[in-house]
């Protein structure tokens, strides 16, 4: 084990990375409004291209030597969009779902999502929940997409979640630290991300991963989410590996 890994925060279970590149990418796909509205199309247009952009960077990941992906798919905020652009993207969801499930299960991709299901239509939870019954088993890829996600929701719902445990006597104050908070998150199986890449030339974090991503690696580039080729992905892993990354210690 290298001093980094020693050192290295967990937010779940795991070991750290390999040395190299990343085991665990983030991504927040950005862009497809304006790659759509660039040609002249609706919104919903660049949404579907994005969904096939998920596709291709899912089926490179293992050949990268990436462990995880997580992709942000839905903010907790895209419910203020319109009506019809929220639907369309609920609808895509489910046909991702229902195109996707064989070739990932057979692919060896394990799926998960995370963020709240509650505002989320019973439907489309129904098929998530069945889309991780049958990946259960997989461990080639790890691929999380959050669906109603938001990183402060996520915090208090962990934080709800805990406070229910100390009520009940189920845990001692005194024994809250990061660790334990950690523990009550949707990600609480996952390693913290290493790598996390924003397309579309915005630098914000989007209330994204918050907790998690607090010694990750930062990527923002200019390329729209539906442009974004498994040659870009190589090209920002490549500049991931020369990164030196010391999580608050000293190098050498
Ligand atoms: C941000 O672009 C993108 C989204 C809010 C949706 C992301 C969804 C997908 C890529 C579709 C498929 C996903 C899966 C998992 C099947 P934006 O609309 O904010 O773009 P803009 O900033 O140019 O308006």
């Amino acid at each position: 084990m290298t001093k980094q890994d020693a050192i290295r925060p967990q937010s779940g279970s795991g070991e750290g990375p390999p040395r190299g590149g990343p085991r665990h990418v983030a991504i927040i796909m950005d862009g497809n409004g304006r790659w759509a509205q660039a040609r002249g199309k609706p919104r919903l247009f660049g949404h579907q291209a994005g969904g096939r952009r998920v596709r291709e960077i899912v089926e490179c990941c293992p050949e990268f030597g990436v462990e995880y992906l997580t992709v942000f798919a839905f903010s907790t905020e895209n419910w203020k969009r319109t009506q019809a652009e929220v639907a369309g993207l609920m609808t895509l969801f489910k046909r991702y779902i229902v195109k996707e499930a064989t070739a990932l299960r057979d692919n060896g991709v394990r799926v998960r999502f995370i963020g709240d299901r509650d505002r989320l239509e019973p439907k489309l939870v129904e098929m998530m929940h069945r889309l991780e019954v049958l990946t259960a088993g997989n461990e080639a890829l790890h691929l999380t997409i959050a669906i109603n996600y938001g990183g402060r929701d996520e915090v208090a719902r962990a934080t709800r979640r805990l406070a229910r445990d100390v009520k009940n006597g189920r845990l001692d104050p005194e024994d809250v630290d990061a660790e334990t908070l950690a523990r009550y998150l949707d990600t609480y199986v996952l390693p913290d991300p290493d790598l996390v890449i924003r397309t579309s030339g915005e630098a914000r974090i989007s209330n994204f991963l918050l907790w998690q991503s607090a010694y990750a690696e930062y990527e923002f580039v200019d390329t729209l989410w539906p442009d974004f080729t498994r040659e870009i992905f190589a090209e920002i892993l490549a500049g991931y590996s020369r990164r030196e990354r010391r999580f608050g210690a000293v190098s050498g």
